[in-house]
């Protein structure tokens, strides 16, 4: 047999995973920033109390995977394409999707959950950094939905409810964008109800409302409600059980959407993902589009369709739902 054709797929994820790793370390301690402009490791060593020998290695790793380049002998930048991705000014900012990696050593604990005890969990502040990873996708989420579904959002009243709203990212924008909503965000994590009143504030939006809340606990009726990550999280019974409790609050010709990331193509990322999620919860997953459209249409929605997101990230969908 002819060894050198055997793709060896460890070679790629080692590669991938000490990448993810190294610039997960150079976001958290800000040496994206410090190497907005150039300068030497000895520099950055003496002016940020950094272990020379331990910055030395970082910064070659991400010269090697290209996140970093060297100028002159000793003087690093950061390349243009890092300048988009890791300073936290740019609109591109991926930093915080690296928040997965907090979670990356407690795959220690996957042995024990395969027989049978509890998944990982996270603590509020775990929830608070996680929620802002998945932020990121609000921009393109929310682009996606304006322009696949235009009539929903000329409706008059139009209120919209963001179940599990997290950073409150959503309701921000679709604030922004839509000056004539009502907005009501929920999440059942304290802490992460906290950030989203910081954020809304700051931003000055007075038409949205963030309650702690299961989606169980809220009365009224809404023309959108948005389901946004959450299933990965809870799992199908729960998810069931919430489409339920959606429809009820939900006006005539009103509609749920519901973003996940769905494991469907050739890319292994949404099925990493679903081990991720798996190893963080007891009935964490990632669906399949088929999965979670029939699960939507178990909860009595007759018109299901999947509106892929483009860009962020592989799988990421929205589906909308209606009478
Ligand atoms: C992955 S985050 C998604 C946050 C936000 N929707 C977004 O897309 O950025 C999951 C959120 O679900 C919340 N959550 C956890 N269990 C939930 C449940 N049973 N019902 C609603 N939200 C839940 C968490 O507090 C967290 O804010």
């Amino acid at each position: 047999m002819n060894t050198e054709a055997i793709h060896n797929p460890l070679r790629d994820y080692r590669r991938y995973v000490i990448d993810a790793w190294a610039a997960h370390i150079a976001v958290s301690v800000g040496l994206f920033e410090a190497l907005a402009t150039p300068h030497k490791i000895s520099e950055l060593a003496a002016h940020h109390s950094w272990s020379e020998s331990a910055l030395r290695p970082l910064v070659r790793a991400l010269v090697a995977c290209g996140h970093l380049e060297e100028s002159d002998a000793e003087v690093y930048s950061l390349s243009e394409r890092s300048k988009a991705l890791f300073l936290p000014t740019s609109a591109e900012y991926i930093g915080h999707a690296l928040s997965f990696m907090r979670t990356t050593p407690a795959y220690l604990s996957y042995p024990s959950i395969l027989k049978g005890n509890a998944a990982v969990g996270l603590d509020e502040s775990q929830w608070s950094y996680v929620t802002r990873g998945s932020a990121i996708y609000a921009a393109a989420g929310i682009r996606t939905l304006l322009a696949r579904l235009p009539a929903l959002w000329t409706r008059r009243p139009l209120r919209i409810l963001d179940v599990g709203c997290g950073q409150g990212a959503y309701l921000a924008l679709l604030a922004r964008a839509l000056p004539h909503a009502l907005l009501l965000g929920i999440d059942p994590t304290p802490r992460v109800v906290e950030d989203a009143r910081a954020r809304l504030t700051r931003e000055a939006t007075a038409r949205v409302e963030i309650r702690h809340a299961h989606l169980g606990d809220v009365a009224g009726t809404f023309d959108v409600i948005l389901i946004n990550q959450i299933f990965h999280v809870t799992g199908v019974e729960v998810a069931a059980q919430m489409l339920q409790q959606a429809r009820v609050l939900l006006a005539p010709g009103g509609h749920v959407l519901v973003q996940e990331i769905l494991d469907d193509g050739a890319d292994p990322s949404p099925a990493l993902f679903g081990l991720n999620m798996r190893l963080l919860f007891d009935q964490g997953c990632a669906l399949t589009s088929d999965e979670l459209v029939q699960l939507i249409q178990e909860a009595g929605f007759g018109n299901v369709e999947v509106h892929p997101i483009e860009g962020p990230t592989p799988g990421l969908a929205y589906v909308s739902a209606h009478e």
